[in-house]
């Protein structure tokens, strides 16, 4: 996972917080790893999960694995998700109902990376232990694990599907492309976005891969609340101002399964040959897409996984002792490098859909 890139972001990271803690960046880099002190709580202890609006079948997933898992282990909890359009608000007032209830350890999968901050620092004025779930809280000191996919091995996977792809369809380039990133509030968009460059950029200095409209800012290429219809409507206004002449679109990088459907969607209603397109969290609808040949790869993060292991988290701070973290470096938050424990994410295409989903009762039948 160690790369010159990410070395020099971490360079750059310890630099940054030795001058000034202030740093309001967030990115990966960095080398250190402070720990929280074991605590220890009632077995029966109040758990809150604060999970942002449901923008994929992963966040719907993980909300019933925690409900049922904590109960499993012994826990009261309390799962909230924010709602579909005032999500910070939502947000902020659902962890504060949650440190008044007394929660332990507060679970939060961040609906806007950088607006909780008062909030976690309520949690950990009354003592609660303060995990990021899949999204890292920036900007705050208050924050004691991170627990997630590797989110920039994800965008070097989808990177790297993007160009297999190409090459399987057109052996030889340029291949001409368009890049779509996350929500800008999601500290993941660009993490994701940046793991896939590092692979395209060197293809893009060369110019075997070109990007049709130009747009290869993160800005420039964000998708605002992760919504699927803004995906549609940028991907119907590039087709428009670049392809319309019967220009070939080659490759979209799509961050995710929600808009790489509402990519294929906007090029179809346009009468299009289908480009490549990836994508991420192995969506149902998106896998079927897959194995009929359309979207072309996806992204396996397995939600139980995840969850499972944020639960090993809580039962470890409850017994008093010290969760597992196996990464100390990679996630600074702009105050402080949040120690963590990634998961390996897994690149799915038709060619290995049915190995990677055998032990998923729900997706693997689609894959026979
Ligand atoms: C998650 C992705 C998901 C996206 C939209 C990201 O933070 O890591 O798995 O597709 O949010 O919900």
């Amino acid at each position: 996972m160690r790369n010159l890139f990410s070395k020099t972001l971490a360079i750059t990271a310890v630099a940054a917080l030795a001058l000034a803690a202030s740093a309001c960046s967030s990115e990966r880099g960095g080398d250190s790893g402070g720990k929280t002190p074991a605590k220890g709580f009632a077995a029966d202890g109040l758990i809150g999960v604060a999970l942002p609006s449901k923008t994929s079948e992963n966040w719907v997933l993980a909300g019933d694995l925690f409900t049922n898992g904590l109960k499993e282990a012994g826990f009261k909890s309390d799962v909230q998700y924010a709602g579909a359009s005032t999500t910070v608000a939502d947000q902020q007032g659902q962890i504060s109902a949650m440190v008044t209830k007394g929660a332990k350890v507060i679970v939060i999968g961040a609906t806007d990376a950088a607006q909780l901050s008062t909030q976690v620092k309520q949690a950990k004025e009354a003592g609660a232990v303060v995990i990021a779930y899949d999204r890292l809280l920036t900007n705050t000191p208050d924050i004691d694990y991170y627990v997630a996919f590797d989110n920039f091995k994800v965008g070097q996977l989808q990177g790297q599907a993007l160009l297999d792809g190409m090459k399987a369809k057109k052996p030889t380039g340029p291949w001409t492309v368009e890049l779509f990133s996350g929500s800008p509030d999601d500290n993941n968009s660009a993490v994701f976005f940046n793991g896939a460059m590092e692979v395209l950029k060197p293809l893009i200095a060369k110019g075997d891969v070109v990007v049709g409209s130009g747009q290869t800012d993160v800005k420039q290429t964000a998708i605002q609340g992760w919504k699927a219809e803004n995906a549609q409507q940028r991907m119907d206004s590039l087709l428009t101002s670049t392809y319309g002449s019967g220009k070939t679109l080659d490759g979209v990088l799509s961050p995710n399964d929600t808009l790489a459907r509402a990519i294929l969607t906007s090029v179809k209603g346009a009468g299009k040959a289908l480009p490549v397109v990836t994508g991420q969290d192995s969506e149902a609808e998106s896998v079927k897409s897959i194995m009929a040949g359309q979207q072309y790869s996806t992204i396996n993060k397995d939600t139980r996984k995840l969850v499972a292991e944020t639960i090993k988290m809580v039962k470890a701070l409850q017994a008093g002792g010290t969760p597992d973290i196996n990464d100390t470096k990679s996630y600074n938050n702009g105050v402080k490098i949040v120690p963590s424990y990634l998961l390996p994410p897994v690149i799915v295409t038709k060619a290995n859909a049915a190995e990677a989903y055998a032990n998923d009762p729900k997706l693997s039948p689609l894959t026979k």
